[in-house]
């Protein structure tokens, strides 16, 4: 069967909107409509409509990089999952930077993938163990619980929708940047199902789409993607580069067929 993957660019706080139109007028250029990888840009909030006019809707996806998990009311400031149900079709949750410095509780997280379901978008759940973390061998009890947690109020019909990305916060290049083997990014990626096993059964944890994210870019992409259990990547850095994201998207493409003609 033709692996599909998924490639994310997360633009983090990032670009103007007409940078933003530039940088997707570059990648409309470089990039073909694949079948075997869907394109993913998760841009700031304000650029989500602008680009939702300008992408070739058969080659892009559009992602938020956040929402507020109630849908609407006095919250001064916060966008709902409600506002971006006809905008995105994915919502990034609980990355290690809301995470980290706005201090977004399991709880929080929790509710805002409740959220996202409820509203019919797919989330892109983040977890990841930090530097300290690793160093004193919590890194299984961390995924254990962001994982439990995050998904405790889903139904298994639920958990089809959702993605989780496996980011180890010491690999993401401004926290330090450190390569993550693949072999060990296999290992928790293969724990992360093991969770999803445990909560939903094998067949869903089969089923559902994990990606690596941490200083993924065009040379390091092809370790993380070959791995059997990896449906693709979350990318920062090197998705604000035209040249270097169309790389990383070419080598999601060259695996599938490989994996095709396998
Ligand atoms: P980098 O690719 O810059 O390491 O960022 C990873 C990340 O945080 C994507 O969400």
């Amino acid at each position: 069967m033709t692996k599909e993957y998924l490639i994310a660019a997360n633009w983090k706080m990032n670009l103007t909107t007409h940078e933003a139109s530039i940088l997707v007028h570059h990648l409309e250029k470089s990039l073909k409509a694949y079948r075997d990888v869907e394109v993913v840009l998760a841009p700031s909030f304000v650029h989500l409509q602008p680009l939702h006019q300008q992408i070739d809707h058969r080659k892009f996806r559009l992602a938020a990089q956040n929402a507020y998990h109630k849908d609407s009311g006095a919250f001064t400031g916060e966008v709902s999952f409600t506002m971006l149900r006809h905008l995105v079709q994915y919502v990034i949750v609980g990355h290690s930077e809301r995470r980290l410095y706005f201090n977004e509780s399991l709880e929080l997280i929790r509710d805002k993938v409740a959220a996202a379901v409820r509203n019919d978008i797919s989330p892109i759940l983040c977890v990841g163990e930090t530097q300290q973390e690793r160093r004193l061998g919590e890194t299984k009890q961390v995924l254990h619980d962001q994982i439990t947690t995050a998904l405790s109020n889903l139904t298994s019909e639920d958990i089809e929708n959702v993605v989780i990305a496996y980011e180890p916060v010491w690999a993401i290049s401004t926290f330090g940047g450190e390569l993550a083997k693949p072999a060990d990014v296999q290992k928790e990626i293969n724990f992360i199902r093991s969770q999803v096993a445990e909560l939903y059964g094998k067949a869903a944890a089969e089923k559902i789409r994990v990606l690596y994210g941490g200083s993924v870019d065009q040379h390091t992409a092809r370790g993380y993607l070959e791995l059997k259990e990896c449906n693709g990547a979350l990318v920062g850095g090197a998705s604000l580069q035209h040249h270097k994201f169309t790389r990383i998207v070419e080598a999601a493409h060259a695996v599938a067929r490989e994996s095709h003609g396998q």
